[in-house]
Parts: structure tokens; C-alpha cells; sequence
């Protein structure tokens, strides 16, 4: 259990059926321009932008702020258990921000030292076989990162509920729907099997931007909130 932890909050654009990508995985966009702005305020609001491999493999993202001035630039954080992350993708080329990897004991020392001919490339090996989330907090506490914005995808956010590991949830619902069985959900995983154990969030706010709506809900008792 950890008693000091950076504050997570965990963002997730959908349809109006709950998808966050097509059954090809087409993601981009969901949402409209004007709430991929808004999103960029919010990664200003926070020290670090947390994602999954299969996003970085996916969609090729930048993770940076981009449409609003900024003076300093997230950390990129990738969950990484086999170092698979491309030495070609945006994250590793871009010299943008600093990007911190986190790989299981698995990965040899060779694949790693690719790795060091990048400006602001970090690889942070753990000591065991899967990347807990538990020890990412852990050395993001230790290095003083106080706020994580967790983008996906689902498997990521699935592991921040089963771990309870969610201060804050930023929805933003585009009037579209996808629909398919295999189009995915925010949470793909093991979910939640009762209604009585599911993870309780208040309402805290709801408005319109562009053609989409943002809701912010946060934990029950939660009484800090990154939001200005
Ligand atoms: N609409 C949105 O808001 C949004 C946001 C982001 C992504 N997406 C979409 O979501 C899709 C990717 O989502 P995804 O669910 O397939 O993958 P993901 O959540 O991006 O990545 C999951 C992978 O991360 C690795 N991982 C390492 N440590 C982990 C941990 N503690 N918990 C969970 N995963 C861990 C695992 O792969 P290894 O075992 O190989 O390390 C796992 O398979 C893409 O289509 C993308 O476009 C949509």
C-alpha cells in the first residue's frame, strides 16, 4: 500500500457507446479540436503523462503540449514491460520532453543501452518480471513528480482501477457512436464483478466544449484537484 503517491488523474475520450477507438483501433479523433486543446491545458497542469505500449504502437503520440504556451513540457512516462517502444517513435526521437521508461527484469542490458544514444531518455528497469504500478509511484515519489495524467490506454486504465489507484477521472463524450464488439472500452481487464465494490466517484463538474462534453469526477473524499 502506499501512503505518498503522486496525484493521478485519468483522462479518456469516448463515443457516446464508450469506445475509445474503432475495431481497428482508430483513435484520432474521437474528440473535437476544442477539446484536444482543453486536454492540453490539463497535461500543463500536471508533471508527467503516463501511457501503455500499446498506445505508443498505436498512435504514435507526441504526449507534449503543443496548442498553448507552456514553459516546461510533462514528463512522457511509458509502461514498457518488454521494451518494445520503437527507437523510430515521436516519444524517443523528438528531444521534446524527457521520456522515462519502465521495463520488467526481463530486458537484457543490450536492448537498454540503445537506448542511451537519446537526449531524455530514461529507462527505469524494476526488479520484477510485470511493471507494477505500485513501484512506478513509488520512484515518481521519490523523484519528486507530484502529478501524473494517466491517457490509456484501456489495459493502463484498467490496471489504475484494479489497483484503486484513480483521484480524479476527466471524461470527455464525443456525440458519435462507433459500436462493435471488438471496438474498445475505456477499461478493458477483469473489471469489477459487484455493485457494492465498484470505485465511487462525485460529480464535480460538467460543461460543453466545442462539440463535447468534459466531465470531471474525482474519488469520494478526494478534496485536492489539479484543476485551476
Ligand atoms: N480515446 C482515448 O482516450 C484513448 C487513449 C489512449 C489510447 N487509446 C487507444 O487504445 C488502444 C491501446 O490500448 P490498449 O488497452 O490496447 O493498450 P495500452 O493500455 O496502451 O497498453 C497496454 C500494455 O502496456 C503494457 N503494460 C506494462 N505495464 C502495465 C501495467 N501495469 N498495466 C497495464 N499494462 C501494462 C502491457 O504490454 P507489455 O506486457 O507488452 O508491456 C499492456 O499490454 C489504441 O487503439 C489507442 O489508440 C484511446
Amino acid at each position: 500500500m502506499l501512503n505518498q503517491r503522486p496525484y493521478i488523474t485519468l483522462k479518456h475520450a469516448i463515443s457516446l457507446d464508450g469506445k475509445i477507438a474503432t475495431s481497428i483501433g482508430e483513435s484520432k479523433w474521437i474528440t473535437s479540436k476544442e477539446a484536444r486543446i482543453d486536454v492540453h491545458k490539463d497535461r500543463s497542469l500536471h508533471d508527467s503523462i503516463l501511457v501503455g505500449i500499446n498506445t505508443v504502437l498505436a498512435d504514435n503520440p507526441s504526449l507534449t503540449i503543443r496548442h498553448i504556451h507552456t514553459d516546461k513540457q510533462p514528463i512522457r512516462l511509458i509502461l514498457d514491460t518488454n521494451l518494445k517502444t520503437p527507437l523510430t517513435s515521436k516519444v524517443i526521437t523528438d528531444g521534446l520532453s524527457e521520456t522515462w521508461i519502465f521495463v520488467s527484469n526481463k530486458v537484457d542490458k543490450i536492448s537498454i543501452k540503445k537506448f542511451e544514444y537519446f537526449d531524455k531518455i530514461k529507462i527505469f528497469q524494476l526488479k520484477s518480471s510485470q511493471v507494477e504500478l505500485e513501484n512506478v509511484l513509488d520512484i515518481l515519489h521519490k523523484k519528486e513528480i507530484r502529478s501524473v495524467y494517466v491517457e490509456g490506454g484501456a489495459q493502463i486504465n484498467d490496471s489504475f482501477l484494479q489497483a484503486g489507484l484513480i483521484d480524479e477521472v476527466n471524461t470527455y463524450i464525443a456525440p458519435m457512436l462507433i459500436g462493435g464488439k471488438n471496438s474498445p472500452t475505456s477499461f478493458q481487464g477483469k473489471g469489477i464483478n459487484y455493485l457494492k465494490d465498484v470505485f465511487q466517484l462525485e460529480l464535480k463538474s460538467v460543461r460543453q466544449i466545442g462539440k463535447d462534453i468534459k466531465i470531471i469526477s474525482q474519488k469520494e473524499g478526494q478534496v485536492c484537484s489539479q484543476e485551476s
